[in-house]
């Protein structure tokens, strides 16, 4: 699926201050210019800095993402953030599902296919993230697993342009463990086949799949190279600009 080109996205999580998130920016905006053509760079900060995140990578190729956002567009929902607040403050992207957000609040697929759906609705491109547990893989459930998440998170109607799916083993973030090749090759045909069944072929075949948990610069090209795999979601390795750069670079290797 190169032909669909790469989505390499930063997850900075709750990391850093204004300072570090505007270093970090800066860092990675100077540095955008090399990644290689058809690889697209996306920053998610904490929403705390995306204002001057944003102000630090204008007029580069860098997009803006959010982390999470709200299913309602406004209204008395204290702490939380609008798709159409993160658009107007430039985001392009948004993720939706991340395990820390179905395991921390309690986030099940019916309320992540809202926030897509509202993503949508703003003009964002919602990155559904969607992965089994150590349970369910160790019981042979990975692929069941995953193609019912997209099932119930992705609404239908969209396609590549507007949508992004992420397979995320929870077992795989932040702990330095990733699948086999062989594993993650699995899932993403299980999500595209899942995918294909929700929208059609075309747009099915159109949405970019990206792979998430452990990606390093010493294994983004061998992952970056599996049949289906369109890119990485980048938590831990994408608080160092070039971390994140090597992971980019590795993409168009
Ligand atoms: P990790 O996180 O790269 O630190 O494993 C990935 C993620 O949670 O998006």
């Amino acid at each position: 699926m190169a032909e669909l080109g790469y989505l390499i996205a930063g997850n900075w999580k709750m990391n850093g201050l204004s300072g570090d998130a505007k270093a970090l920016a800066a860092a990675v905006a100077a540095g955008a210019g090399a990644a290689p053509a058809g690889v697209d760079l996306l920053i998610c900060p904490p929403a705390a800095h995306l204002a001057l995140a944003g102000d630090a990578i204008a007029g580069t190729a860098v997009r803006l993402g959010g982390q999470d956002c709200h299913e309602a567009a406004g209204g008395a929902f204290t702490g939380d953030i609008s798709a159409e607040m993160l658009k107007d403050l430039g985001c392009s992207h948004v993720i939706v599902g991340h395990s820390e957000r179905r395991d921390g609040h309690a986030e099940g697929d019916a309320l992540v296919w809202r926030k897509a759906s509202a993503a949508l609705r703003a003009g964002l491109i919602p990155i559904v993230c969607v992965g089994e547990t150590e349970q369910e893989r160790l019981s042979g459930k990975a692929e069941e697993t995953v193609a019912r998440q997209v099932r119930a998170s992705v609404p239908d109607g969209a396609d590549g342009t507007c949508l992004a799916v992420a397979y995320e083993p929870v077992w795989a973030i932040g702990s330095g463990r990733t699948p086999t090749n062989d594993e993650i090759a699995a899932v993403h045909k299980a999500m595209r086949a899942a995918l294909v069944g929700l929208l059609g072929d075309a747009k099915g075949a159109s949405v970019k799949l990206l792979y998430g948990g452990s990606v390093k610069p010493g294994n983004a090209k061998e992952i970056l190279a599996i049949h289906n795999v369109n890119g990485a979601l980048v938590g831990g390795a994408s608080l160092k600009a070039a971390d994140f750069l090597g992971i980019a670079a590795a993409a168009g290797a």
